[in-house]
């Protein structure tokens, strides 16, 4: 059964340029896209993304705002808290190691945590857009502990076969990988193609 949403939670790691792309490419593959941000996401896309409102129209970077629901991170009651909101996945980009670790405990005081840990309770697909470096035993631990519960840990380590040029081929590139876990389709250059290769 298709629902055509995906969720997507911003918190407080560096990459909050990801999270803008992601929203912008899932809207143009017309995807209903519920965000919701941590208050250290929200200080992240204001420092590296110059958003000083976490409004649809200011989250789309040039996609369908319309497609873009915004939830307060405080609103524990809110529709994406509960099981019975059906959506086909959620990814948390840029996933802090302060969110992981809650999510590995099982503690949901936000709503990215508790709609990260109702995601993986329902089976649904968790995608966890981790940004850290180097990660210590700490973090290594809480990883091996999501993996366990099903979730899929997606490093915000973009390859670089591809030759990109820009930090948008950057972005593009680490957005479209994000996608394919999520499973919506997209055209965005991803794919090695050894016979391209030089
Ligand atoms: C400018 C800035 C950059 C940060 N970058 C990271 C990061 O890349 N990874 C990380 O795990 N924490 C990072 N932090 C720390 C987290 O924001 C902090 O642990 C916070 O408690 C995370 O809260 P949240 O998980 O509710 O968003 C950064 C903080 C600031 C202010």
């Amino acid at each position: 059964m298709r629902h055509n949403r995906i969720v997507v939670g911003i918190t407080g790691a560096s990459g909050a340029p990801y999270a803008l792309r992601l929203i912008r490419r899932l809207t143009e593959a017309g995807i209903e896209t519920h965000v919701t941000i941590s208050t250290l996401g929200k200080r992240l896309l204001f420092d590296e993304s110059d958003i000083k409102r976490c409004e649809p129209e200011n989250l789309v970077d040039g996609g369908d705002a319309s497609l873009v629901i915004v939830h307060n991170d405080n609103d524990l009651g809110s529709t994406i808290a509960s099981g019975s909101f059906l959506h086909d996945g959620m990814v948390i980009v840029p996933c802090s190691s302060n969110t992981m670790a809650s999510l590995a405990a099982g503690i949901t005081t936000s709503l990215v945590h508790r709609a990260a840990a109702v995601t993986l309770k329902e089976g649904r697909k968790l995608v966890v857009a981790h940004r850290e470096t180097p990660l210590g035993r700490i973090e290594l631990m809480n990883m091996e502990r999501l993996v366990e519960a099903g979730a899929v840990i997606a490093p915000l380590s973009p390859g670089f076969y591809l030759r990109p040029r820009t930090v948008d081929d950057i972005l593009d590139f680490m957005v479209g990988r994000l996608m394919d876990l999520l499973g919506v389709e997209h055209d965005l250059a991803t794919r090695w193609d050894p016979s391209t290769a030089h």
